[in-house]
């Protein structure tokens, strides 16, 4: 797919996402707003119900009297303040509370009473004091009317944890509702992570067969010229002719059996088919012998291959054609990703376990986003320079693949512009034969 049109339906999903959170946060909210209003007006409701019982029963016009409660200890904190009231008859208030608050409104015992007057900012009776302050400008109050000497007495309560009772009606379906959205934006989230790893290795997959038929090309059409410069008469009648086109052909073919033996290991590696053949092996020896194979590439780019080899006992347990390519892939990297003449330089050193081989170049470097990558089966640095270099994207990957079958491990660092370094270890003893 078109890296436009997905990042469009990325960008157009992501709204969407965007969108669909808000409205549902703006949901919730004109939820919790309604349940608040219901709550209200229960409250109100019950209070005109309660007001309405105590006043009925009560004779109004036996108006001043002390009120019981001031002998009542659960109410001895107003006392100070309790002057003259009508006869209301507290007990009864303190149970019709109970009935509608407690068993009809489902609130426990989570709130407080009292009756208000407003007039002098005063309560003249409360259930609680701790909560003096806030029964005083609670939200919910009742006129009583026929109260002593004016009208501007209340019945007030106030609820400590109305918003946890509020929240605890809708917790089920707040929760609900947050777990299908989490779900929702997770899934989203993948989609996208998948989508993109999708492209790039689709992307990655459409290099790697246009690398590979360039790579391919090449010999197959030299081949067919020198195959047919051997029909030539002019060239059947000179030996030296027939030699140099059958070498060519001979050199070119060897060439294709090595890239198509390349590419065919990438299943054997993926599958770890592959058997290792382990002996004792001396690891100077083999490095030195891959050394002498690539100084002649080096050199024509006035490059250097240092050694120091340090390593004693330099000998390991491993099979000799697989440590052969590690270390050639290595090299071979080394030299290639190097814009100026490649400074390589193979060390080896001992270390309790094993030995530790290190390869170092002043090439073109890796970029840290890049190092975690490289390892992987295709992967090639996407900078423009870069391109210039043939390759398939396989190597580090098989030489990972092969140093952990060997029980070792591989390091890699590298600052852009100034080199690589890749560390590997190979442990003395590893005997499991895959
Ligand atoms: N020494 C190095 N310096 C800079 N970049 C490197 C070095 N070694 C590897 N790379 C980067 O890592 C990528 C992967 O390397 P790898 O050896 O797996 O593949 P390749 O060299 O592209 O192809 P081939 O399969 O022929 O080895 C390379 O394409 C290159 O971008
Ligand atoms: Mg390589």
């Amino acid at each position: 797919m078109n890296k436009k049109i997905i990042s469009i339906i990325t960008i157009i999903s992501s709204l969407s996402l965007i969108g669909v959170v808000v409205i549902q946060l703006l949901w919730a909210n004109y939820a919790l707003e309604l349940r608040k209003e219901i709550f209200n007006n229960r409250t109100q409701v019950f209070l005109e119900k309660v007001v309405s019982e105590i006043t009925n029963n009560e004779n109004c016009e036996n108006s001043h009297e002390t009120c019981p409660l001031i002998k009542n200890k659960s109410h001895a904190s107003c006392a100070s303040i309790f002057v003259k009231v009508h006869n209301i008859n507290i007990q009864k208030l303190d149970s019709m509370m109970k009935t509608e608050f407690c068993e009809r409104m489902k609130v426990n015992k989570d709130y407080v009473y009292g009756i208000i007057d407003y007039e002098n900012k005063q309560l003249i009776t409360c259930s609680n004091k701790l909560y003096y302050n806030e029964l005083l400008n609670t939200y919910h109050t009742y006129p009583i009317p026929c109260y002593a000497n004016n009208n501007n007495k209340y019945l007030g309560i106030y609820f400590p944890n109305q918003n946890i009772y509020i929240l605890n009606r809708m917790i089920f379906l707040l929760i609900v509702s947050t777990l299908f959205l989490l779900v929702v934006i997770v899934s989203f989230l993948l989609t996208v992570f998948i989508l993109l790893r999708q492209k790039k290795l689709s992307e990655m997959k459409s290099d790697f067969v246009n690398n590979m038929t360039h790579e391919f090309k090449t010999p197959i059409s030299t081949i067919s010229l020198a195959s047919e410069m051997l029909t030539k008469s002019s060239v059947l009648e000179s030996k030296e002719k027939i030699l140099q086109y059958a070498n060519i052909i001979f050199d070119e073919n060897a060439r294709l059996k090595t890239q198509v033996e390349q590419v065919l290991q990438i299943s054997v590696l993926d599958k770890k088919k592959f058997k290792l053949l382990k002996k004792d092996i001396d690891i100077h020896a083999i490095i030195e012998n891959v050394v002498e194979n690539f100084q002649l590439v080096v050199q024509q780019r006035d490059g250097i291959i240092n050694l120091d080899l340090n390593a004693d006992p330099s000998h390991i347990f491993a099979d000799p054609i697989h440590f052969y390519h590690i270390i050639s892939n290595l090299i071979d990297n080394a030299n290639k990703y190097s814009l100026d003449a490649p400074l390589i330089t193979i060390s080896t050193n001992c270390i309790k376990t094993g030995i530790i081989i290190t390869i170092e170049d002043n090439g073109i470097g890796i970029s840290s986003d890049n190092i975690k990558h490289v390892f992987k089966k295709l992967y090639r640095v996407p900078t423009g320079n870069i391109h210039n270099v043939k390759g398939f994207g396989l190597g580090l990957y098989y030489v990972k693949t092969m140093v952990e079958a060997h029980g070792g491990n591989i390091k890699l660092k590298s600052e852009i512009k100034k080199g690589s370094t890749f560390e590997i270890f190979f442990p003395f003893n590893h005997n499991i034969n895959i």
